[in-house]
């Protein structure tokens, strides 16, 4: 076992079943041992003061956990309403994943940067960007941050240089696919590509539905909450028509709800009679430790760990995993396996 996969391995498999009090972690083997998974190893432990390693007897198999060895997939975190937490969900998403061991790229198509200083970039101290990759024909590779708070966790920055792009694309054939051509050679290195978008739904948007598998789309819990909702999926049936036919849609997110409004549940309830089984199970709630963290530059999970925010995140990347596991093939074992636990 290297060091890397000691420090991470398969923490995110038992994630509900960690509970952290006070500084101390305690993990269940639950589903493992009811699965007869036996082996031992250390996992990683999100803590406020950072990454802790612990030990647990009996842990895992890689080849016992259903959810690895998946396809790449690009998911475009997509909604041209502002400040829905589309950018609060490619970071965090992208973080809790990341504690998996899952290997992710979060890419920003967002002029405003605000994914890449997020996750502690200084926009400012970006050489190159995202805007070259699309404009100059660099390689994703040249512009790549790795490691960014968790080693399998890589960053493609964006600067306000972006702004230009839309422009610069208009005259270039294919304008629309030229994330996906960008894309092609690394996308296999990740199991989840995330891919924020600004909030708009002009050529970068474009883009990104053009290079994505599936479309995640935040919806805040606030007033005209599903207003120009329309207007996003008839784009996303435009591309799916012309540009990219297996684009789906992943899913719809409730974002900043908060229990004790009724208006919170009253979208909750218009946007489930509107998507159905499409809503995510998990919610994630109104919390400020969400709206703090981007200023220390820092995912969730490393600000605030037990914070609502964090757990929200955590069982949202449980899902779309479990989501994922249940489609691959051989998935029936899981499914019995989630019955016995
Ligand atoms: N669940 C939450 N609880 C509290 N604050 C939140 C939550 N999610 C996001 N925020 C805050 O709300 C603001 C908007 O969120 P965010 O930047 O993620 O939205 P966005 O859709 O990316 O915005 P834009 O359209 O401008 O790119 C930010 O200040 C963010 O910190
Ligand atoms: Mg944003």
């Amino acid at each position: 076992m290297d060091s890397r996969s000691r420090v991470t391995g398969d923490l995110v498999f038992f994630r509900t079943e960690f509970h952290v009090k006070q500084m101390s972690a305690r993990v269940y083997r639950g589903r493992a041992a009811a699965r007869g998974g036996t082996t031992q190893g250390w996992i990683a432990l999100a803590l406020p003061c950072g990454i802790a390693r612990a030990y647990i007897g009996r842990p895992l198999q890689a080849d016992v956990d259903p959810f690895r060895g998946l396809m790449s997939r690009v998911i475009a975190i997509a909604n041209q309403k502002g400040g829905v937490g589309k950018t609060t969900t490619a970071i965090n998403l992208g973080a809790a994943l990341a504690v998996a061991e899952r290997r992710v790229l979060v890419l920003d198509m967002d002029p405003q940067a605000n994914a890449t200083s997020g996750l502690g970039v200084p926009p400012a101290s970006v050489e190159r960007s995202i805007y070259d990759v699309l404009v100059e024909g660099e390689t994703v590779d040249s512009i790549l941050r790795r490691g960014m708070h968790f080693p399998s966790l890589d960053l493609a920055p964006s600067t306000q240089d972006l702004v230009g792009a839309e422009l610069e694309l208009v005259d270039v054939a294919g304008r629309e696919s030229v994330l996906r051509g960008a894309l092609a050679p690394i996308r296999e290195r990740y199991e989840y590509v995330l891919v924020d978008c600004p909030p708009s739904l002009g050529l970068l948007t474009l883009n990104t539905l053009t290079a994505a598998d599936s479309v995640l789309i935040p919806i805040q819990c606030e007033f005209y909450a599903l207003e120009g909702l329309s207007q996003l999926l008839n784009t996303v049936r435009v591309v799916q028509q012309n540009l990219n036919p297996r684009l789906q849609i992943e899913g719809v997110l409730l974002t900043m709800f908060d229990q004790r409004l009724n208006l919170s549940r009253q979208v909750a309830d218009e946007a489930k009679e509107y998507f159905g089984s499409r809503v995510f199970a998990s919610v994630i709630p109104r919390n400020v430790r969400l709206a703090e963290a981007p200023s220390f530059g820092k995912p969730i999970l490393m600000y605030d760990v037990l914070s609502a925010g964090a757990q929200a995140y955590l069982a949202l990347a449980k899902e779309i995993m479990g989501r994922d596991a249940a489609k691959k093939p051989g998935a029936r074992s899981v499914g019995s396996q989630k019955a016995a636990s």
